[in-house]
């Protein structure tokens, strides 16, 4: 999809420029010819070299100094993109780009493009969330840029909050689906559950477990890039991503009850999510006092949504197994009826719960089993939707 392709790298003045150069090294190895562009603050964080030394291309950051390249007409980069990436924006880009301004290399080059325009944010969360930068960001969009919202997690600052320049696995999703990327899931409804289902003790304490709902979050987010219409049952807290239908559930019963109704009229299920197999047979109404010496809970069985779930559509399931990985992903996959099983090792501190990564081998009903190294779980969410492409023929 890549190849060939001309893409234009704009980077401004953020911490995170640092990981522009990833990015430009991934577009690089992906085939593009990469063009990186940057402001002068840019340049003050990571230096024009080390983004030459990745793309082996000259970089422009002065307007008046175009590389001889380019040197016909400054202009000339903007035309030639097949699409332009600005990545990581401040707040002060968004801003010129919204007034439209053109007083450095990169905001030139996204006035005098026809390409499309990605804009991955990256800022202070106070910055983000100021009614001006939502009120440029809401402009640009309106325009039909493409922007890939920033992260929550640890900023700069050492504050926590919405502001993280996105996954580089999300950006090179946007860029090929900007470059006209498989649709191969157009038409098509894709019901994902994610995240681990609480069940109540009392009014303060629950029955949990570790997941955090990335790898369903991955899933539906790259089905919805691939053309699906998403629906998103979570028990997850991560933020809601957009063009998804997002149901958020606690417990097994609610995400039972949830699936049930979604699933009427989908092509496919897919169920990342960690669901509790038991619950305290009763609820205590209020906080139960520690002052007793010990204390046992009841626990009764929760229903198997995936088992009994009723209806004609793609079931797709996963299992995080310790030992005898395959062996018990397969007894999974016979006793729930289903499509594909996703044996996760959670064995690896870098698989399963919580980290951002995935080794996993799928199992079909049919055919050899495919084990996959270690890799994001955005590229393990492709691999598994490339499956579900192939299954829905
Ligand atoms: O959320 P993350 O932090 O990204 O972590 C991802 C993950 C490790 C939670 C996920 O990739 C995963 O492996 N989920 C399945 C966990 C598991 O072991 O499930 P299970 O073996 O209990 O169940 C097998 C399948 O039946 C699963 O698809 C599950 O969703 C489903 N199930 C289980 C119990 C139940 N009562 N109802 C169900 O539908």
């Amino acid at each position: 999809m890549l190849t060939n392709k001309t893409v234009i790298l704009g980077i401004t003045g953020s911490i995170a420029a640092y990981k522009a150069a990833e990015l430009a090294s991934k577009l690089t190895q992906a085939g593009a010819k990469v063009e990186v562009v940057m402001t002068g603050s840019a340049t003050e964080f990571i230096t024009p070299l080390t983004l030459r030394g990745v793309t082996g291309r000259p970089v422009v950051a002065d307007m008046f100094e175009p590389t001889l390249e380019w040197s016909i007409e400054h202009v000339a980069l903007a035309e030639a993109a097949d699409v332009v990436v600005i990545a990581p924006a401040t707040a002060n880009i968004i801003a010129k780009m919204a007034a439209g301004l053109a007083d450095d290399m990169v905001s030139l080059t996204v006035l005098a493009t026809k390409a499309p325009v990605i804009v991955a944010p990256a800022m202070n969360v106070n910055m983000f969330e100021n009614p001006v930068t939502q009120e440029n960001l809401a402009r640009l969009k309106a325009r039909g840029f493409i922007i890939v919202d920033p992260e929550y997690g640890r900023l700069a600052s050492g504050a926590k909050g919405k502001g993280r320049l996105a996954e580089l696995d999300k950006i090179m999703a946007a860029i090929e689906g900007a470059l006209g990327g498989s649709a191969d899931l157009a038409g098509k409804r894709l019901v994902v559950t994610a995240g681990g289902t609480r069940e109540r003790i009392d009014p303060v304490r629950y029955i949990g477990n570790p997941s955090s709902g990335k790898m369903g979050y991955a899933l539906a987010e790259a089905a919805r890039d691939r053309g699906a219409k998403v629906t998103l049952i979570t028990a997850s807290s991560l933020p809601q991503p957009e063009g998804i239908t997002v149901v958020p559930v606690e417990t097994a019963a609610q995400m039972k009850q949830a699936v049930d109704r979604a699933v009427a009229k989908a092509d496919a299920l897919l169920m990342a999510a960690a669901v509790a197999d038991y619950k305290p047979r009763t609820v205590s109404r209020s906080k139960i006092k520690k002052a007793r010496p010990g204390l046992t809970l009841k626990l009764v069985r929760t229903p198997d949504i995936l088992g009994e779930v009723k209806g004609k559509f793609l079931r797709v399931g996963f299992a995080a197994e310790s030992d005898n990985i395959i062996a018990n992903a397969k007894k999974k996959l016979v006793k729930k009826n289903l499509d594909l099983i996703v044996a996760n090792d959670i064995t690896d501190k870098k698989s399963g719960f919580g980290v951002d990564t995935n080794k996993v081998t799928l199992i079909g009903k049919q055919g050899k089993d495919e084990s996959l190294p270690l890799m994001s779980k955005r590229e393990v969410a492709d691999k598994i939707l490339d499956r579900v492409v192939g299954l829905l023929k």
